[in-house]
């Protein structure tokens, strides 16, 4: 099968890459990537050569070269490519507002054209913010609910894939995820700038009162459920992915990669609170979980010890991209003064 991935060179497309084609040899992967600052060719350095695997640099937002990749006998589209940063949407909305809807809009009708199989990768974030110390979790057919500019892309975008199932009769699927975290993620992100930073002798910069809660799950878990959800999903619904059982703030994380790196607590700092900060995400899997059979493969302690470790041995992969992250942080707090 040809396959066609956007945004295979970010994070989750590329572990996303590396594993769909461990388990799947015989397909042929097409990334179309327009190579942001987010995204870092070397994640897939060791897939290059492969035979199964191409490369097209370019924007999805761009309907020519979309419909020239897909014309080229493309059966399923995965549709990671996006604008990610919460951050970075709160200092530059349109250019989400681009990819993350009118990029969407452009895969979509290229998919219809050719009715395609499309599975459309969302997120948690999309449902709003819970309540702290609540038993509250998200579920499949809780309100969309988005807070910031990030999450009102990210749901205009699955509202439109909805709309192409029910409007036009397309084949689509949309998983939506919470945190992930693992190897060749930006350093701009929590797990990742606190690791570089402690290996730097810098502090841990926790935002606010660090009481924010979010769902680890470890990028491959998320991985092998997109895989399920492709293989295995009902057309026409999405699906929840989430990792923890039990509630981790941002300060007891800081705690855990702290102990982890044999790091005290002065290395900890409490910065200016994000605007519009959201409490607590949370997820509930159950659905996944019965009908296709997904649940988390790694602990959270095993995924973030497998993360440190990566970090601290592949700082020739993350150095680059930490110095334009720490450059963004610097003019976010200069223009915030
Ligand atoms: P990332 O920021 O690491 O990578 C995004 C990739 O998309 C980059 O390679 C970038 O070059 C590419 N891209 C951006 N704009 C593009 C455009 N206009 N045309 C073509 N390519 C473009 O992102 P990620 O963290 O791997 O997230 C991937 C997807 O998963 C996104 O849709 C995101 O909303 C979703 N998601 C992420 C998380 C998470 O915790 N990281 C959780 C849930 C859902
Ligand atoms: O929930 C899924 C989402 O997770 C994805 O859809 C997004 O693409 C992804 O970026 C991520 O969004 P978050 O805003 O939750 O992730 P981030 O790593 O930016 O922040 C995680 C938490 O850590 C959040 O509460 C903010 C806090 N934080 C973050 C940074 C970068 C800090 O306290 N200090 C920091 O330096």
């Amino acid at each position: 099968m040809k396959i066609l991935i956007t945004g295979g060179s970010g994070f989750i497309g590329s572990n996303f890459v590396r594993f769909w084609l461990s388990r799947h040899p015989n397909d042929e992967i097409y990334n179309l990537d327009k190579l942001t600052y987010a995204a870092n060719p070397k994640s897939l350095s060791d897939i290059e050569s492969n035979p199964h695997y191409h490369f097209i640099k370019g924007d999805i937002c761009d309907s020519k070269i979309v419909n020239e990749t897909i014309s080229s006998g493309i059966e399923l589209i995965v549709h990671f490519a996006a604008e990610t940063h919460v951050d970075r949407s709160l200092d530059d909305p349109l250019s989400f507002l681009k990819t993350n809807i009118f990029g969407t809009h452009t895969i979509l009708e290229a998919a219809k054209k050719f009715n395609l199989r499309f599975h459309h990768i969302s997120t948690d974030e999309v449902f709003g913010a819970l309540p702290l110390d609540s038993p509250e979790k998200f579920c499949e057919t809780t309100p969309y609910d988005p807070r910031s500019p990030y999450s009102a892309s990210k749901a205009a975008s699955d509202h439109f894939v909805m709309a192409y199932y029910h409007s036009f009769g397309l084949p689509v699927t949309i998983t939506n995820c919470s945190n992930n975290y693992g190897p060749y993620q930006s350093p701009e992100k929590f797990i990742p700038r606190m690791i570089t930073n402690l290996i730097d002798g810098q502090k841990i910069p926790i935002y606010g009162d660090g009481l924010y809660v979010r769902d680890w799950l470890y990028v491959t878990d998320h991985c092998r459920a997109i895989e399920a959800v492709i293989t295995k999903g009902k057309i026409g619904q999405s699906y929840n992915v989430g990792g923890l059982v039990k509630d981790v703030s941002n300060l007891d994380l800081a705690q855990i990669i702290l102990k982890i790196m044999s790091k005290d607590e002065a290395n900890v700092e409490h910065v200016p609170d994000r605007p519009g900060h959201d409490r607590r995400y949370s997820m509930d899997w159950t659905k996944i979980q019965k009908d296709l059979n997904w649940q988390p493969s790694l602990t959270f302690e095993e995924g973030i010890m497998a993360t440190v470790k990566w970090y601290q041995n592949n700082e020739i992969w993350w150095r680059p991209m930490k110095i334009e992250a720490e450059e963004f942080y610097r003019r976010l707090a200069a223009s915030r003064k």
